[in-house]
């Protein structure tokens, strides 16, 4: 296996107290929800910036992680490697021109692994619904503590609806004031068809100087909760 060298990443105080929220919630959830897809209503609302996110988030308290680019349409995963690129992805295996190994790459973060899409192939949802994934998945499984599958949007194509049947729970990642309430819940309703649960939505780009005066209410009533118990323990 080969070890790719990944760009840093410039993340706000902000943005990672909510990726560690994120990483928190989904410890909760039990560790039978390894396989963890993502996938939004359309492209650019955030997808793979959450799952690089989480992925590094997990993989930074020692969690075996591997993720695997399965928007085979819009790969952009690529992009995130400095230097030279990687040569095999998903789409050489899926398609019998490369094994597992081929197409596992290693992270500067020693548990940090990549599967990266690979060239886009004319038949995406066919490729995803073959023996050779659901293979991939089942050996993955038993190799790493978290999966996650940076899926194509459901709101445009069928591909993650099909990734589904592999995955043990889905985040669906919704760009703040861009997709009408109708378009999320079809969206939410296809995913709930595949029998697939939802753990919540990732609301992501989120105009914070519009949601600053809901934050500062949020944290001064928090802090007034905790000097007001302290009060009553001087009372006691
Ligand atoms: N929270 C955010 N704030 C600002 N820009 C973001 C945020 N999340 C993603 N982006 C940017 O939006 C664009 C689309 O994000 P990306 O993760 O590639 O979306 P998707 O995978 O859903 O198509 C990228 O240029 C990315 O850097
Ligand atoms: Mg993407």
């Amino acid at each position: 296996m080969e070890t790719i060298k990944l760009k840093p990443r410039a993340q706000d105080y902000e943005t990672r107290e909510e990726v560690k929220t994120m990483r928190t919630n989904l410890l909760f959830c039990g560790s039978d929800k390894k396989v963890i897809l993502i996938t939004s209503c359309l492209a650019g609302e955030g997808k793979s910036t959450i799952t690089m996110n989480l992925a590094q988030s997990l993989a930074e308290i020692k969690k075996k992680v591997l993720l695997i680019d399965v928007d085979l349409r819009k790969s952009v995963l690529l992009r995130q490697v400095e230097g030279e690129r990687p040569r095999k992805g998903l789409t050489h295996y899926l398609s019998g021109q490369a094994s597992i190994a081929d197409i596992i790459y290693l992270s500067e973060e020693p548990k940090f692994h990549i599967i990266f899409a690979g060239p886009v192939p004319p038949n995406p949802a066919e490729l995803l619904a073959s023996k050779s994934f659901e293979r991939l998945i089942q050996k993955c499984r038993e190799a790493y503590d978290y999966v996650l599958l940076d899926c194509a949007p459901l709101g445009m194509v069928v591909d993650a609806a099909v990734v589904a049947g592999y995955s043990d729970a889905s985040i669906l990642a919704i760009e703040s004031g861009n997709i009408s309430y109708h378009f999320a819940q079809g969206v939410k309703q296809k995913l709930e068809n595949t029998g697939c649960p939802i753990l919540g939505v990732a609301l992501n780009k989120i105009d914070r100087a519009k949601s600053g005066r809901y934050y500062r209410k949020k944290y001064e009533k928090y802090y007034q909760k905790y000097y007001e118990s302290e009060d009553n323990f001087d009372e006691i």
